[in-house]
């Protein structure tokens, strides 16, 4: 699929199939590890809009009926219902709505009943408060709509005009209406909330080893982890193999799989697979560490500070 993800955090409710698509490439890591599946990637070459990734995986979907699941949003309840029903009744689209109460963020939908009459991305001025969630399941139809389409003043061949299209044309446009929780994880103060959600449903476990450590509330402690003189307060997950010494891990905190704190507190934070941090000296919250990051406090002079940060990163210093 072509992606547009800024975080590859959160599961796919869709299978993905191998190609002999010329660009294509399928990979087994990293963001394969894991899921049982192979996923196949197909870059987009310039980020002119969602309807434009569309197209770029044309040959790809060939004349399939398709999932298109944008990489940032996440739905409590998953999707594995609204494809049964999809493929049950067959529309040209079937589209995701959910009240927000900042609709110009999004695409918004004007009903006429359960009718959609009109989809527009961004309005300044929303004609409902029905925000477009960002999945959609489409049959081969949407491919005409999208080459049909001209940008929008962002410059970008939008989704959302490319289903107006449909609906301009007659074509069976169904939309169903999210119940669940639905988050949007563009920012990180979204992903620190969506992490705050998923971790509010976890069920308790504890298969790792606890030496001199004591877990409290909901927490998951996933095989081959070890705590040493730790304090895990949850609600909260520990990955498979992580390693925490003289640490205390606060509530709402996701450490992934081989993660290492030492001598530190954290509290409120997604630190994904391989994060190192130690000595911090302070309590850090409210922060996301990608793979592999090292945060250590160094005890050497001079008292400077040295850093290699990737890509839009940032970084608040108390
Ligand atoms: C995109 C879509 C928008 C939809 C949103 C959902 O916006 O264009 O219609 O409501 O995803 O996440 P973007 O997040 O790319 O600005």
């Amino acid at each position: 699929m072509p992606t547009r993800a800024r975080f590859d955090f959160g599961s796919f409710g869709f299978s993905t199939r191998r190609v002999t698509c010329p660009s294509a490439s399928t990979s087994a890591t990293p963001n394969a590890d894991g899921f049982g599946t192979s996923i196949t990637y197909i870059p987009q070459d310039k980020p002119l809009g969602l309807a434009h990734a569309m197209l770029t995986a044309e040959s790809f979907l060939g004349t399939d009926p398709f999932v298109m699941y944008l990489g940032d949003n996440l739905l409590r309840d998953g999707i594995a219902d609204l494809v049964e029903a999809f493929r049950g009744s067959e529309p040209d689209a079937l589209i995701l709505l959910t009240s927000v109460p900042d609709p110009w963020n999004y695409g918004v939908a004007d009903l006429n009943g359960v009718a959609i009459v009109r989809l527009v991305e961004k309005p300044a001025q929303p004609p409902t408060n029905l925000a477009l969630v960002g999945v959609y399941m489409f049959g081969p139809a949407i491919l005409e709509a999208a080459r049909a389409i001209e940008p929008s003043g962002r410059g970008e061949l939008e989704i959302t005009d490319a289903i107006q299209r449909l609906i301009d044309d007659g074509r069976r446009v169904e939309s169903h209406r999210v119940t669940g929780w639905w988050k949007d994880t563009g920012q990180l103060a979204d992903m620190l909330e969506a992490n705050r959600l998923v971790l509010e449903d976890i069920d308790p476990r504890v298969e790792g080893e606890l030496v001199e450590s004591r877990v409290e509330g909901r927490v998951v402690i996933e095989q081959g982890a070890r705590l040493e003189r730790t304090l895990v307060r949850g609600p909260a997950i520990v990955g498979a193999g992580a390693e925490l010494r003289d640490a205390y891990v606060g509530p709402y905190t996701s450490l992934g799989p081989g993660v290492v704190i030492a001598a530190s507190e954290v509290e409120h934070s997604i630190l994904l697979a391989g994060a190192h941090v130690s000595d911090l000296g302070t309590r850090m919250e409210a922060s996301l560490l990608g793979r592999n990051v090292r945060l250590e406090r160094g005890d050497g002079l001079p008292k400077t500070m040295r850093m290699i940060v990737g890509d839009n990163s940032e970084i608040t210093i108390p």
